[in-house]
């Protein structure tokens, strides 16, 4: 064959074959990240001992962005006055500091998983003044330690009360600095990162009730100049909630104060409610998955209809091997929320994610 004529078919040749394994590319996402990059960045919360397992590859797989589901929280990584347990906190910066991946900050002040020794000194309840002392201190050590990986924090999480007609959940901070123990810890992460993104983190965001306390705070907390930048939606929901005009109205509600959403702790439970029996993972494949696959679907439509406002969806947990719904709200009850199965393989909810 004349070689300018082989030349041109080799051309012709390598060109058919970029063209096709680029729209094949472009067609099939390879993994939730992927199909999500031009939307939001797509998160998971982790212990560290998962990245010593088979999960590690999954994680690198799917996910940009990583939370401690529990190490960054104030009894884990500050269990006594005078000293941090950095080490399982550590790993995970790490892990995704060497994967250049993000993370999410959770959480710098909660009435959850405290230490002893917090509210505490001597025999006595500290006062106003030493508990915010001690806020600042906690607030200034973790940021500053984390300043480089964690680009959101949860700042203060679940201050809102679930009971009727109470604004502010009677915990140990709110009884013993007053309400301004929100603003201060806002103050405190600000001054120590002024570039990381603080965000007000809660759950039954979606209920008409709370999500109207929850606005409530946040526009006098804005009102008065206190450095928020964004709601975290937790979304522990379930198979029949929220309805989609709930959801949306949430989204619009948050937006219009012009805030920068994540939903920052995303599993649908199977269960409706507390009461339900538990079934076996062949029932929840007969029973209960064509359920979750339009809940999950339903949400992440919503999710991309509003991704000028939703910066980071992060899932509660990677598989259904473990989460904390198999011991919430009943002890033992086996639950089945995510989008991986128990060995590591896509579930049907899955590829409605992944493909739109
Ligand atoms: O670390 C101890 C371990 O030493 C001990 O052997 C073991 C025995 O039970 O307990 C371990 O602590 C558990 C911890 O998770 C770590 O696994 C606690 O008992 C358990 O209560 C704790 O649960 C966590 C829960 O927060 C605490 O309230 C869940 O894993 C975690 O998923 C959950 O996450 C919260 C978010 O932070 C805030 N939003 C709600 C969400 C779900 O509750």
């Amino acid at each position: 064959m004349n070689p300018s004529v082989q030349l041109l078919n080799l051309i012709i040749l390598s060109f058919l074959i970029s063209s096709c394994t680029t729209s094949k590319k472009d067609d099939q996402p390879q993994n939730l990240s992927e199909a999500y990059n031009d939307y939001f960045k797509i998160g998971v919360a982790i212990g560290p001992r998962t990245l010593e397992t088979d999960q590690a590859e999954l994680i690198l797989e799917q996910f940009v962005s990583l939370t401690a589901e529990n190490v960054m929280k104030i009894g884990p990584i500050h269990p006594k006055r005078d000293s941090f347990n950095w080490g399982p906190a550590d790993q995970i910066a790490e892990f995704a500091r060497s994967n250049d991946m993000v993370m999410r900050g959770h959480t710098l002040c909660w009435h959850n998983q405290v230490p002893d020794w917090l509210f505490i000194l001597g025999e006595q309840e500290v006062i106003r003044d030493t508990l915010l002392n001690r806020l600042k201190f906690h607030v200034t050590e973790v940021v500053s330690r984390y300043k480089d990986i964690v680009y959101a924090w949860d700042v203060v999480n679940e201050a809102i009360s679930d009971k009727d007609g109470e604004q502010y959940r009677n915990n140990k901070w709110f009884e013993i600095v007053g309400e301004d123990y929100i603003a201060k810890a806002f103050q405190y992460a600000h001054e120590t990162d002024p570039d990381a993104m603080l965000f007000y983190n809660d759950y039954g965001v979606v209920n008409p009730v709370k999500r109207e306390k929850i606005y409530l705070m946040i526009k006098n907390l804005l009102g008065q100049g206190v450095p928020i930048h964004g709601i975290g939606i937790q979304a522990h929901w379930s198979i029949e909630k929220p309805t989609e005009e709930e959801l949306v109205k949430t989204i619009e509600l948050f937006a219009s104060l012009g805030l920068k959403i994540h939903i920052t702790e995303l599993d649908i439970s199977i269960y409706p409610s507390r009461e339900d029996q538990e079934i076996s993972q062949a029932e929840f494949l007969e029973t209960a998955e064509q359920k979750q696959v339009e809940q999950y679907q339903m949400i992440f439509n919503v999710f991309r209809k509003y991704k000028d406002h939703i910066e980071n969806v992060t899932f509660w947990g990677i598989s259904d091997r473990r989460s904390w719904l198999d011991n919430y709200p009943v002890a033992g009850r086996k639950n089945y929320p995510l989008l991986f199965d128990k060995d590591l393989q896509p579930k049907k909810a899955y590829d409605v994610v992944i493909k739109f």
